[in-house]
């Protein structure tokens, strides 16, 4: 699927790898705390785990990775726990920007930005514009980022540019102002910690993502159990809202299957 198509106005063609996984890294408060740890403990060890993780995706040939970082509900938590996460990101920024550049991964920050610190903003920028040409994997990361946030400001940049829109637009006269416009929508949705919920991450766009909740907790979700997700993404049907009898046979489909190196399923 292209990056502006629309799953509800064109079925898209059938995959054996998904082109897009967007996840919810969820659980790094639960991981720490089961330890002993201070909950920020968690949020590093989580960020071994997002460095993992792409490196995954790119051997998989997953060309489209979104990985929900802090929620626009995340200001809630207290202080300290903000701007440690404030601080990670920008550490990461600073010691891993030049090794995501020479892996061919072009990283992009969708959410928010005005209420960061100007210096974290500039090194989000900066890193945005170095890797801007690279094809091999698109990392994209969530950032004060919320759903509803997203179509708000989506349909107000539209009727800003568009003005003759006001009186009635559709779908695809909208697509292209949400922020992750840059991507296909996702293929495969992934939650980790146990939580069963969307959290105000990407509502439009998940409309037929296949969703795939594990107990996994983020700091310990690796190259397996990314593997035991494709696994199960591979197992399904993917009708649009087309009956199972329509489907084309896929025999690639059939042919294909990531080895499930896990005993779970
Ligand atoms: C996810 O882990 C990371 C962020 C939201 C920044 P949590 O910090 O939510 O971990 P739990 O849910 O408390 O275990
Ligand atoms: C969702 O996790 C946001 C991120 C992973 C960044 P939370 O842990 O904040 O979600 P809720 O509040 O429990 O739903
Ligand atoms: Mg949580």
């Amino acid at each position: 699927m292209a990056e502006h198509e629309s799953s509800t106005l064109k079925i898209p063609g059938a995959r054996r790898v998904p082109r897009h996984i967007a996840i919810i890294m969820d659980g790094n408060g639960r991981w720490a705390k089961q330890r002993l740890l201070p909950r920020v403990a968690g949020h590093r060890r989580g960020m071994e785990a997002v460095r993992a993780v792409v490196r995954a995706c790119g051997e998989r040939g997953i060309e489209y990775l979104t990985l929900f970082a802090f929620s626009s509900e995340n200001w809630r938590r207290p202080v300290e726990e903000i701007s440690f996460l404030m601080q990670l990101f920008a550490l990461a920024l600073e010691q891993e920007v030049e090794k995501l550049h020479q892996n061919n991964v072009r990283f992009k920050v969708i959410g928010e930005l005005g209420r960061f610190d100007p210096k974290l903003v500039r090194l989000i920028r900066a890193a945005e514009e170095v890797t801007a040409g690279n094809t091999r994997l698109t990392l994209t990361v969530a950032a004060n980022y919320g759903g509803r946030w997203d179509l708000v400001q989506a349909v107000n940049r539209m009727l800003r540019e568009r003005p003759e829109l006001a009186s009635g637009f559709g779908e695809s006269d909208l697509a292209p102002y949400l922020a992750l416009s840059h991507a296909p929508e996702p293929d495969l949705f992934i939650r980790t910690g146990g939580e069963q919920r969307i959290s105000n991450f990407v509502l439009w766009q998940l409309a037929y993502t296949e969703l795939f909740f594990t107990d996994t907790l983020w700091p310990d979700f690796d190259a397996s159990a990314l593997d035991r997700a494709l696994v199960s993404y591979q197992q399904r049907e993917r009708r649009y809202g087309r009956t199972s009898e329509q489907l084309p046979a896929d025999a690639a489909l059939a042919s294909y299957r990531i080895k499930d190196t896990s005993n779970a399923g």
